[in-house]
């Protein structure tokens, strides 16, 4: 018999090969990294605390209970650590033992740090790569998985959870990524779906691979669900690392002020020829975003889809913002149904966590068309308008050049309570563009020319909005960096509460 210290040393031996060197090859083979060395790349060396390695499932049926099918820790690891000094909870699912797959045990190792990191305040990350439920324990995993949904729902707004998908994740597997607040994939290697290919074949007939129904590509340009994707494991475990560098460790953290080696009242000369005279050419909104943030450091969410809208983390004088931009390069800028609920979900995030908004504005209104009014674009852009309205953090809004219709309110005006609102001289704040207007106004009159003339000198100038204080003020645009870095200042303090409620009635 062994000793009690012996058997100690055992176990902690056998949790750390999982399921065995046959395995680990298999996951190397398919250019994947195995649970623990993705911890150990995500967080600071030496930082990593494990807990429960010693846990086994209990199942007892199909033979589960014999020796050789328990492994200590079962099929995830994890706990807590580092990342740049910070604290951060993780757990990695672990493919070599029953393929990742969620057995009891394992669910309740997730819930043990979810808990922990609610009561601490530390965000939550998790890296996907588990075959789904365990098969041999039914209903005993599903409730694992509503364990977890649960606490999901329950630390949103709380702090903040972030998903990497780095294999399968399929069936009722994919709604605890989708109840966190951000959803990264690894390219080639990892997949999220309802039902795979076998199971929608079977009931629409359809022919699909793994990679078109639920690969990195379809998520992150197709359907919306994953915010990002990476190139492989190690790529995006870095880029996790910087992401979370950006994030507050909870809804009672200050954003993180990091030090500042781009000076803040650095002008930016380029802004001050950049939109184009004509008012119909495009340019690129990402040119006004890299040129005004600290060090032109932008880590866009979302950069492929409903490119009409950009959305993504920066820092101002090492203070980080939410940055939200109307893209006029894509569709004009216009808002559609697609671009509501990208920018909606962002604004909300910065909200819950403390991160002001800078909004730039080039927008010639919402998307017109049955397409967009059959798909609900009334009910998706009300979104937008309401995480927009609701949200409490300083706001400044920047008017670069149009501010359309219903669209100008929607995008953080001051009368949705903007904290700072700017115009360039290029700005035009008008119902609607010139052609459309004197179309309407001036029917089936002569002079249509003369009529256009005399509306775009009336409205194509920020003079309407900032005679009656909608703007605060017109800057040249390139002090624009200095003047948000001097307001972030001012409204650090800021405080602003909504009237008491159980949860607003977000329209879904
Ligand atoms: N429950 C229990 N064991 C599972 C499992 C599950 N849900 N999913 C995978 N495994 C086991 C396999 O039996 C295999 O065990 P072994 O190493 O002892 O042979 C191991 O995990 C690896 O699975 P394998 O099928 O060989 O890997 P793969 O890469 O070829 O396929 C999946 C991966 C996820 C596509 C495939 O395993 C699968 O379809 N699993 C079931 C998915 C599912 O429908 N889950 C329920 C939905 S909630």
């Amino acid at each position: 018999h062994l000793s009690v210290q012996d058997r100690i040393e055992e176990k902690r031996r056998a949790a750390l090969v999982g399921g065995g060197q046959k395995r680990i090859d298999a996951q190397h083979k398919r250019g994947k990294l195995t649970a623990r060395e993705r911890i150990d790349l995500l967080m600071d060396p030496e930082s990593f605390v494990e807990y429960d390695m010693f846990v086994e499932h209990r199942c007892a049926d199909f033979g589960m209970e014999a020796d050789h099918n328990k492994y200590p820790g079962d099929s995830v690891v994890t706990g807590q650590g580092r990342i740049n000094g910070r604290l951060a909870y993780v757990f990695s699912q672990d493919f070599t033992v029953f393929g990742g797959s969620l057995s009891g045990a394992h669910a309740q190792k997730i819930c043990k740090i979810m808990d922990q990191a609610m009561m601490v305040g530390a965000p939550v990350i998790g890296l996907n790569d588990s075959g789904g439920a365990r098969i041999q324990e039914g209903v005993e995993s599903l409730a694992g998985y509503a364990d977890i949904f649960l606490r999901n729902v329950m630390a949103s707004g709380v702090v903040p959870q972030i998903s990497l998908i780095m294999g399968p994740c399929a069936g009722g597997a994919v709604y605890s990524p989708a109840l966190t607040d951000f959803t990264f994939m690894v390219k080639d290697t990892s997949y999220l779906f309802i039902t795979g290919p076998d199971v929608v074949k079977s009931v629409t007939n359809e022919d699909v691979t793994q990679e078109e129904l639920g690969g990195a590509r379809t998520h992150t340009a197709v359907s919306g669900v994953a915010h990002r994707a990476f190139e492989n494991d190690v790529d995006a475990l870095l880029n996790l690392r910087n992401f979370f560098n950006f994030l507050p460790l909870s809804n009672k953290d200050p954003a993180p002020v990091t030090e500042c080696h781009d000076p803040s009242d650095r002008l930016v000369p380029g802004l001050d020829t950049l939109v184009p005279f004509e008012s119909t050419k495009a340019y690129d909104m990402l040119d006004i975003i890299h040129g005004i943030v600290d060090e032109r450091d932008f880590f866009e969410i979302m950069p492929n889809y409903a490119k009409n809208i950009v959305v993504g983390f920066a820092r101002m004088n090492g203070r980080t913002v939410g940055i939200v931009g109307n893209q006029p390069k894509v569709a004009s800028g216009c808002l559609d149904i697609n671009s509501s609920v990208k920018g909606a979900r962002f604004v909300r995030f910065c909200d819950a966590f403390n991160i002001p908004i800078i909004t730039f504005v080039d927008v010639p209104g919402f998307l017109p068309g049955t397409a967009q009014e059959y798909g609900g674009i009334i009910r998706h852009g009300a979104k937008l308008l309401f995480a927009f309205a609701e949200a409490t953090v300083p706001k400044i809004t920047v008017i670069t050049r149009k501010a359309y219709g219903g669209a100008y309110d929607v995008m953080s005006s001051k009368h949705l309570r903007g904290d700072v609102n700017y115009a360039w001289p290029s700005a035009e704040v008008a119902v609607m563009g010139a052609k459309g207007a004197v179309q309407i106004i001036f029917r089936g009159k002569e002079n249509q020319a003369e009529a256009e003339a005399e509306y775009v000198e009336t409205f194509a100038n920020p003079f309407p909005a900032a005679v009656r204080g909608f703007v605060d003020d017109i800057i040249q645009p390139s002090t624009t960096r200095k003047r948000i870095c001097r307001d972030l200042e001012v409204l650090a303090s800021k405080k602003q509460t909504n009237p008491w409620k159980k949860h607003a009635n977000i329209p879904l």
